[in-house]
């Protein structure tokens, strides 16, 4: 059998089994799952991978991504371009980015507007969620967006300033109309009045002065969050929608979710970040504390535990990023003022590393789990279980090799993203791709990027919202 690629000598990991098999490769697909493929293979021409001590996983799958984002006065600084190379980095090997339409424009000139972006620059796939902001006005373009691969909608609970905020009739209105439709409503959840008005409390200069970008911590406290999960998993309920809460970051959220799915709400679920598991909100206080600053913030170490654990049993089912990468001179901006802030950070390269060093290495999530929770769970949820996220027979060869123990010394100056900084600098973190393949094609080899501009392409969906 002549194959054009063949990782041999690995353990492969799928969230539902481990195996000693090699994987072999024809073209963008995966050909062949076996024992000894590399020794029956005649190998004229065929490129052999030797992954002996590794683990060989399917590519991670980031259902949470921005790039080149307008948002906080400026634009996110990691494109399709720097985004995708440090998402190949990192073994990322599928993203999904948000597109959103900016004043009157429809959806489709939103889609428009994205394809432009990333056509002919991404190195890896790419999908986009739309954003709904004029429920009145853009509801009638939903099938629309379904037939072009596009069944996943986004509503923001906050942002108004932005012209992006949604109230609660258009979310009942868009969990009712996208269950008839088979697509799935994801909410960004924070409670808006009572967040605007405790912002309006703390913003006096003594307070800025003596807290800095703490004062995100203070404003911002976990029922902000809760009450609005609260209010949109009553709406999923009531519709029987199917709903999707995006960056979860609380324990109380986690608490709420999983006693929806308790009383049979299956249609409710939740990703948190990998941020939200590992950083907590004392680096406010430090020094370059604004640089951390996202949207929601990152929380308490009690909210980490809770959040593993909700990782550990599903109720939290998938890990993102919510990569919205600014530099340091545009987190410059705030000046002081930490609603000035563009709020967002780096997280493509370094999300299955971490992951990897602080969920299986710790003992928080086993080699299968960690692989479900990045990489399978994400692409069925968001409708491309069909040939991302699994080491399969007819899947796409998206697969990255990492080993085992091997750690490398986080550092942004030798990154692909754009961010003249990094929230991990100087972590020690094993889970680095050692190989990236994207369709078959090798991206990174030896922890370097080695891909091509224009090879990553758009990628349509299906019904999402199953496990
Ligand atoms: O801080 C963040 N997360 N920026 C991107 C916008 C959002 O709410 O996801
Ligand atoms: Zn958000
Ligand atoms: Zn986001």
């Amino acid at each position: 059998m002549k194959y054009d690629t063949i990782i041999t000598n690995g353990t492969i990991v799928n969230a539902d089994r481990i195996r000693q098999a090699d994987v072999a490769i024809r073209g963008e697909k995966i050909a062949a799952v076996g024992r000894d493929l590399a020794a029956k293979a005649a190998a004229n021409g065929t490129r052999i991978i030797n992954a002996r001590g590794c683990y060989v996983i399917p590519g991670g799958v980031d259902v949470h991504v921005h790039l080149a984002l307008p948002f906080c006065g400026t634009v996110s600084s990691d494109d399709y371009n720097t985004g995708t190379r440090a998402a190949a980095r990192g073994g990322v090997t599928t993203l999904i980015d948000f597109a959103i339409p900016y004043g009157k424009e429809t959806l489709q000139q939103a889609v428009d507007n994205w394809h432009a972006k990333s056509d002919g620059i991404a190195c890896v796939d790419y999908s986009f969620h739309l954003c709904i902001t004029k429920w009145a006005k853009q509801k009638k373009e939903l099938p629309k967006m379904i037939d072009q691969g596009i069944p996943t909608f986004k509503q923001f609970m906050i942002y108004e300033s932005q012209g992006w905020q949604s109230d609660d009739a258009a979310m009942y209105g868009a969990l009712e109309a996208l269950r008839d439709l088979g697509g799935m409503l994801m909410v960004h959840a924070e409670s808006s009045r009572v967040l605007d008005e405790l912002i309006a409390r703390h913003h006096n200069p003594r307070e800025m002065r003596k807290y800095g970008a703490y004062l995100h911590t203070i404003t911002r406290p976990n029922f902000i969050e809760a009450e609005a999960i609260q209010r949109a998993v009553t709406w999923a309920k009531a519709t029987r929608g199917k709903l999707y809460v995006v960056h979860m970051s609380t324990a109380d959220g986690a608490n709420i979710i999983e006693q929806a799915r308790e009383h049979g709400y299956r249609n409710v679920f939740a990703e948190t970040c990998a941020q939200y598991l590992v950083l907590d909100d004392s680096l406010f206080a430090g020094k370059d504390g604004h640089l951390y600053a996202t949207c929601p913030q990152i929380k308490k170490p009690a909210d980490q535990a809770r959040l593993w654990r909700g990782l550990k049993n599903g109720t939290v089912c998938a890990v993102s990023t919510d990569t919205c990468t600014f530099t340091r001179k545009q987190k410059a901006m705030w000046k002081g003022d930490w609603t000035k802030i563009p709020m967002g950070m780096p997280g493509l390269e370094t999300m299955l590393p971490v992951m990897y060093t602080h969920g299986v290495l710790q003992n928080r999530l086993s080699m299968k789990q960690f692989v479900d929770r990045c990489c399978r769970t994400p692409a069925k949820i968001m409708g491309l279980g069909h040939r991302k996220g699994a080491i399969q027979k007819g899947y796409d060869a998206d697969i990255a090799v990492i080993h085992p123990t091997k750690k490398i010394k986080v550092d942004h100056r030798k990154m692909e993203t754009n961010a003249d900084w990094s929230p991990y600098q100087g972590w020690d973190l094993a889970g680095f791709a050692r190989t990236t393949l994207s369709r078959g094609k090798v991206v990174v080899d030896n922890y370097k990027f080695c891909g091509k501009n224009g090879w990553g392409r758009f990628i349509p969906r299906r019904t999402p919202g199953r496990l």
